[in-house]
């Protein structure tokens, strides 16, 4: 699929062939559920790797087998926050390539009438501040959802945020650029449009239901 340009420097739509092929099987109806899951965390491992692009690092001495070195390590502790429950499809796979980060929850819905996000619990690490967080939610549709975590995130101090997402509607995606011009978003697809009952297209459909096997 031809993606829309954007030309917003503080927006990233990665482009390689391996992620376009990934979305292009969360895109089918005919993916099954376990399949959906997998390539879901396998996505979430490429994204992790594109959204942590410039973190800073620090040296640190090391002893190979052969002698000592200076190698890098991150400068500070990465957290990854999941917005529940779509989010745990991406974070899972993230903490495959970071086992060392920690992890946060929002749990955040989406009233399908009013497509309204209704906050309903979090958690988050107390030293979340401190270190680069990355906000995971592979659906940017309204953006309500995506907006309200980050309005929870900068109120508990958070100031280096950065949104990770599979495919955003148009949208979505300018309600989150108004709402938090400074941070950072990686995305694997920009589509076309929300219908009438909020839902991304072409999409993949709810996310949450593929994931986990919940679907009407
Ligand atoms: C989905 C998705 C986002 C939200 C996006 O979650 O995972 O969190 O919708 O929509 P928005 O941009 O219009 O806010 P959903 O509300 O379906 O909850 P679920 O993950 O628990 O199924
Ligand atoms: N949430 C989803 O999971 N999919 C959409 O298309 C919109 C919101």
């Amino acid at each position: 699929m031809t993606q829309p340009e954007t030309p917003d420097p503080n927006v990233r739509v990665v482009d390689h062939p391996m992620v376009a092929h990934m979305v292009g099987e969360l895109r089918s109806a005919a993916t099954s559920v376990p399949r959906f899951r997998e390539v879901m965390e396998q996505l979430g491992e490429l994204l992790a790797y594109e959204a942590l692009r410039s973190t800073p690092t620090t040296e640190v001495e090391v002893v190979t087998p052969l002698e000592k070195t200076q190698a890098n390590r991150f400068a500070e502790r990465v957290t990854l926050v999941c917005i529940l429950r779509a989010g745990a499809g991406l974070t899972a796979g993230m903490l495959r390539i970071i086992p060392e980060a920690q992890m946060g929850h929002v749990g955040m819905f989406r009233d399908e009438d009013a497509l309204k996000p209704v906050s309903y619990y979090d958690k988050l690490p107390p030293s979340i501040a401190d270190g680069p967080v990355l906000v995971c939610d592979p659906m940017l549709a309204t953006g309500g959802s995506a907006v309200a975590c980050l309005d929870l995130l900068k109120s508990r101090g958070c100031d280096d945020l950065t949104f990770v997402g599979v495919i955003a509607a148009p949208e979505g995606l300018a309600k989150l650029r108004d709402a938090h011009p400074d941070v950072p978003v990686v995305l694997a697809a920009l589509d076309r449009e929300l219908n009438d009952v909020g839902y991304i297209l072409p999409g993949l459909g709810d996310a949450g239901d593929r994931i986990f096997g919940t679907m009407p």
